[in-house]
């Protein structure tokens, strides 16, 4: 799949909002795999700035991964039990305002700045563009990346007309990009054994892929090429902060856990105080958690608090390494 696009390693670098800088994305670019921005949480001026960074660094293509959101639905009685869950902390961490809920409308202005940029690869995360964006990006030649964690949401992306899917196993680090209602769990041999068999697109692997035997078992099950996140956040070009990378490398087997109470979605991070006391809590839905937790992390980092910081890292955290992202390219590529 990526071999149209000139990228000579079958390795995607995973789009981590947030985390993602112009460098980082670059030197994946360089190393020889495909970069991506993972432009969740940007406005549509701020993601045409960043792709034009990424430009300035390298002449080689890139992605721009997009966040799927509906408008949340507000319950107010569950938004205070929300609050009320997480008083104690505010107090502790002595924070008093909260950050306003702002207006996610912001899509709109993101894909015109990939149209504009002719960003050759744009993926998705949390569901499926409307027919009206796939048509504009197909139209400008953007090849479209949909995120799928079961069957079922593998077949929505092919029927909507995307290129190819990202199958993201339950080991995976950071958001779900589920967009069906329960939580289905699957390891990602196991949606490989599912999904290979059902659609033809091609189909991108991420999930705990940490090795070279992570790697060869992907390729040998299916999948075109694989997307890591977590392998290359201890990279040095990588912003995540020393906290972040610190917590991964210490981080031992079975230490992270699925929690929604960040941001109101699933994701995986480390285990830690904030995840072991919120385990059940009542929390908003997306991304309104998401608001009323922001400031915890803010004064956390402030406050040099780990225990209450978001730490995003996959299943197999406790495998990676501190090296450079062609070093951990080159490692994960050495017997393929
Ligand atoms: C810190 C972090 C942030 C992430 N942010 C995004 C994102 O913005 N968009 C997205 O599609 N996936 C995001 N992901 C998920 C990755 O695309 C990918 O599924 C995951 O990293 C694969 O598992 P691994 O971390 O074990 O390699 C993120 C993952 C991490 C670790």
């Amino acid at each position: 799949m990526l071999k149209q696009f000139a990228i000579k390693k079958p390795i995607i670098q995973a789009p981590m909002a947030g985390i993602t800088s112009p460098n980082f994305v670059a030197a994946c670019c360089e190393a020889g795999i495909l970069g991506s921005i993972g432009a969740g949480y940007l406005n549509g001026e701020e993601t045409k700035s960043f792709i034009q960074q990424v430009k300035a660094l390298t002449d080689k293509p890139f992605s721009v991964n997009l966040f799927i959101q509906d408008e949340p639905k507000i319950d107010i009685s569950v938004l205070q039990q929300a609050r009320t869950a997480l008083q104690p902390i505010y107090e502790e961490l002595g924070i008093s305002n909260l950050q306003r809920v702002v207006s996610n409308n912001v899509f709109d202005g993101q894909v015109q700045a990939v149209i504009d940029e002719q960003v050759p690869i744009c993926s998705f995360t949390f569901g499926l563009p409307s027919a009206d964006i796939i048509e504009r990006l197909k139209g400008n030649g953007t090849y479209l990346i949909g995120t799928a964690t079961t069957l079922q949401e593998a077949i929505a992306v092919e029927t909507a007309g995307l290129d190819a899917i990202v199958l993201q196993g339950s080991e995976a680090g950071g958001h779900r990009g589920s967009f069906t209602e329960d939580i289905e769990l699957f390891s990602i041999e196991e949606l490989l054994r599912q999904v290979v068999p059902k659609v033809s697109l091609p189909i991108i692997a991420a999930g705990g892929i940490m090795t070279t035997a992570h790697m060869q078992t992907m390729l040998q099950h299916g999948a075109s090429t694989v997307q890591i996140g977590t392998a290359l956040l201890t990279a040095t070009e990588c912003k995540a902060s020393e906290l972040h990378k610190n917590a991964i490398l210490q981080s031992h087997e079975k230490d992270t856990t699925l929690t929604k109470a960040f941001s109101g979605k699933y994701a995986r991070g480390l285990k830690n105080k904030f995840t072991e006391d919120l385990k059940d809590a009542i929390v908003a839905p997306y991304p309104i958690q998401h608001y009323l937790t922001i400031k915890i992390r803010q004064e956390s980092v402030k406050q040099n608090r780990s225990e209450y910081l978001s730490l995003w890292m996959g299943e197999n955290s406790f495998m990676a390494k501190e090296a450079s992202v062609q070093e951990i390219v080159d490692t994960l590529l050495a017997k393929i």
